[in-house]
């Protein structure tokens, strides 16, 4: 399969899946406190996601056991939800949620600050969200994909971060995944021209330290390989005449 140019009705039922998404992330986003277990978090993900009338597509993809991917610290992103796994002050959390609405999918992720963190943390949660704000300045008709994925390596490494080569952004529509990878740092090609109809999954994955990650033994969950902190900032985006469209905020 090739990339796609969504129709309206394709798009309008983007919007939808978009929109139920970014409530379900700023829900998340109020409910997180010192105390509640990453599963707890997975649960009351999942329970907002169907109150939508939606379906949670993480959930068995691939073999992945829950609705949000929840990753903590040094973890970058897969993270799987346990009972056992309690958030503290002072810790990062990345939020990484999927829905399908009437066979529509939208994705997103969020960093949230529990309670008091630090400088440092905090510096990093700011800068991951804004390079996707500079990355999307380019996801304009005409341009190219690599332009996209310039601006964000451009932008995390002046501060001296690590962008994360591993894993990498894609294309959305009736299947989480589709064509194009979208990776956030710069190719040697430019990648594909951006058309109108066109949605993208964008998101960068930002270590405070070097760009290396590794896998941990559950298979899933990546982890910055020097232990330093990581953050995840992602949108599904409609590229369009003019300005792109985030569907999911
Ligand atoms: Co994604």
């Amino acid at each position: 399969m090739s990339v796609t140019i969504k129709s309206a009705r394709e798009i309008e039922l983007m919007r939808q899946a978009g929109k139920i998404l970014a409530s379900v992330h700023e829900e998340l986003g109020k409910a997180l406190c010192p105390g509640m277990s990453t599963m707890d978090i997975d649960r009351l993900g999942e329970k907002l996601i169907r109150s939508h009338g939606c379906i949670p597509s993480f959930k068995n993809y691939n073999g992945y056991p829950a609705s949000i991917c929840v990753s903590v610290n040094d973890e970058v992103v897969h993270g799987i939800p346990s009972k056992h796994r309690i958030i503290r002050e002072g810790d990062i959390v990345s939020l990484d949620a999927g829905v399908i609405y009437h066979g529509y999918h939208s994705d997103a992720a969020r960093t949230h600050a529990i309670g008091k963190i630090t400088p440092e943390a905090e510096k990093l949660i700011q800068v991951t969200r804004e390079s996707f704000f500079e990355g999307i300045k380019f996801a304009k008709a005409g341009n190219h994909l690599n332009d996209i994925s310039s601006a964000i390596q451009a932008y995390a490494e002046s501060f001296g971060y690590g962008v994360v080569r591993d894993l990498v952004g894609h294309g959305i529509g009736d299947h989480l995944h589709e064509e194009p990878e979208i990776p956030n740092f710069a190719q040697k090609r430019k990648g594909i021209r951006l058309m109108p109809g066109m949605t993208l999954a964008i998101e960068p994955m930002i270590n405070a330290g070097r760009p290396d990650v590794v896998w941990m033994d559950d298979d899933w969950t990546v982890v910055t390989d020097d232990g330093s902190l990581s953050a995840h900032y992602e949108n599904t985006i409609l590229i369009t005449e003019g300005e792109p469209e985030i569907l999911s905020l």
